[in-house]
């Protein structure tokens, strides 16, 4: 990252810079980890019999390095880049920004560490111990002072609605982390939780779900609302739908958080209200899609020979995908049958990394380029082939878990004239190994795309070239 490029010097593009060579990075570091325990999953003698490489202690770490350290580069770069451009003013603070860039990769580090030494608060995608929560909340609170800040000082009056976007990611993620993080430490390593049973439960439910719906969703959302009308070229389909989009989905993901505790101890009319929200979810979700997928009205034809745009198109396909399969997951009779099973794992997948991950991917091709000073990427054929891997990994991902999950979850409710169970757990086991060498050999697809992803990005960056870099212009900010 040298400091030598001097693209656009009224504007802060180190940080950028910096964030999204590390997207791709921690990407691969991540979704490795996801290819090592999905291979422990099919040989489970792969842990070597080794306390800090077992499934249990490396299944966080995929977690942890996929969404905070590969999603949360990923969306600290585009958000800081989006607010300078469409506010057109540096960002408020270079000295924050570089807090946040050190302090960020400081917690990944931490997490890196102590999740394989089995140091966890056992809460789910906030496993981290009370002293790195501390240090999260304060690189996160330095993100958000700098980019309210660099709205505060901005140059144009509008806010452009991904800015809309992010804010509410970033509010929502700080006062999730802080309410659930709320612990009594006993040590250094060891804290317990100021809730005690079902309601630790919901609030745990209430801080993961809205992490899915606010960090996995909404932040990226944001990010759409900006790199796909930039890559086609068209403004967005409708300024109008995306404000409605925004307040929908803002004031309905918060109440959905108990459709993962159904049949629990958790009070049934919470349960049921969880449901409802669900259901309802879908409507914005869709809204948002749709008007993703249509802001390509007239500029279908880029389809066929720009694969950045074929990435971000993809990624609202499983964004509409996942969104239906979650409200359709959220009724209570459906979840009897999927809850616990392989389904559940599919619609992660289809959510993270057929949304998530293809949504940063794209976006970051369309930045390297621009933050590097360079006319475009080393090689479109390379973006191309890095799209195919992408595209058959998850759909042979997803389609594997789909079916192991329906299949255990038939196996495990069949019952016999007497009432005793027709299948053991273990023949469900059984029945589920060919699928889990599917996702396996899906899984290497994508960290091979991924591979040539940073090949590709690497010979960008170092390329002689130093003309500037080409925006597609006529965009709607
Ligand atoms: C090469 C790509 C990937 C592979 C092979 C992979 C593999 C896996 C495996 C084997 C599990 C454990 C499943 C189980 O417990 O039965 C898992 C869980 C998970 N992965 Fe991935 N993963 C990949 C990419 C991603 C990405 C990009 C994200 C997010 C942006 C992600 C988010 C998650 C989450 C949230 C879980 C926990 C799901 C749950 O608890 O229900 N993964 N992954
Ligand atoms: C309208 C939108 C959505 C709804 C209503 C929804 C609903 C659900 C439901 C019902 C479950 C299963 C809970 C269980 O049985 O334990 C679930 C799990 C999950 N969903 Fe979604 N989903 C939606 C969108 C998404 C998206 C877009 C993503 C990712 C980007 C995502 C990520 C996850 C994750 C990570 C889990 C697993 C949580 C865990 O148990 O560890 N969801 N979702």
């Amino acid at each position: 990252m040298s400091e030598a490029i001097q693209v656009h010097p009224e504007y802060n593009y180190k940080v950028i810079r910096q964030f999204a060579v590390m997207t791709v990075v921690w990407g691969i570091i991540g979704m490795g980890m996801g290819v090592f325990i999905a291979a422990q999953l099919y040989w489970p003698a792969l842990n070597f019999d080794t306390p800090w490489l077992t499934f249990s202690r490396l299944r966080p770490l995929h977690t942890n390095a996929v969404i905070f350290a590969f999603g949360g580069c990923a969306l600290f770069a585009t958000s800081l880049y989006v607010v300078q451009r469409t506010s057109n003013v540096r960002l408020f603070s270079d000295k924050l920004a570089s807090f946040t860039f050190w302090g960020w990769q400081a917690v990944i580090v931490l997490a890196v560490i102590t999740l394989p030494m089995g140091l966890t608060s056992s809460k789910e995608y906030a496993e981290l111990e009370w002293p790195i929560d501390i240090l999260l909340a304060l690189v996160w609170v330095s993100y958000i002072i700098n980019f309210f800040g660099t709205m505060i000082i901005r140059k144009v009056s509008h806010i452009y609605v991904a800015n809309w976007f992010f804010g509410a990611f970033m509010i929502t993620v700080a006062v999730l982390h802080i309410a659930n993080s709320m612990v009594i430490p006993v040590s250094l390593t060891k804290s317990y939780s100021i809730y005690a049973g079902a309601v630790d439960a919901m609030i745990q439910w209430w801080y993961g779900h809205n992490a899915v719906g606010f960090f996995l969703t909404a932040g990226f959302l944001g990010m759409m609302y900006y790199f796909v009308p930039k890559q086609a070229g068209r403004p967005v389909y409708s300024y109008r739908l995306s404000v409605v989009h925004f307040w929908a989905l803002i004031s309905l993901y918060i109440w959905a958080g108990p459709h993962h505790l159904h049949y629990t101890a958790l009070p049934d009319w919470t349960q049921s209200l969880g449901m409802a929200m669900s259901i309802i979810l879908f409507v914005p979700s869709w809204g948002g899609m749709i008007n993703g997928i249509m802001t390509l009205s007239g500029a279908w034809h880029k389809l066929r020979t720009d694969p950045v745009l074929r990435f971000l198109v993809v990624s609202l396909s499983f964004y509409g995908m996942s969104t239906f399969e979650g409200p359709m997951m959220a009724i209570k009779t459906v979840n009897a049958l999927s809850h616990y099973t392989d389904w559940t794992i599919g619609h992660v997948h289809s959510g993270a990394l057929g949304w998530v991950a293809m949504v940063s991917i794209g976006s970051i091709y369309h930045l390297i380029p621009v933050l590097f000073d360079k006319p475009k990427m080393y090689s479109i054929k390379l973006i191309n082939v890095h799209f195919w891997f992408a595209t058959v990994g998850v759909v042979l991902y997803i389609v594997a878990m789909w079916m192991s999950g329906v299949l255990q979850g038939l196996m495990w409710r069949a019952i016999n004239d007497d009432g005793t169970l027709t299948y053991s757990f273990v023949e469900s086991l059984e029945a589920s190994k060919p699928f889990y060498f599917v996702r396996f050999l899906g899984g290497v697809l994508v960290v091979i795309g991924m591979l040539i992803m940073a090949y590709n990005c690497y010979r960008t960056i170092k390329s002689d070239s130093k003309e500037q870099a080409l925006e597609p212009e006529a965009q709607a900010v």
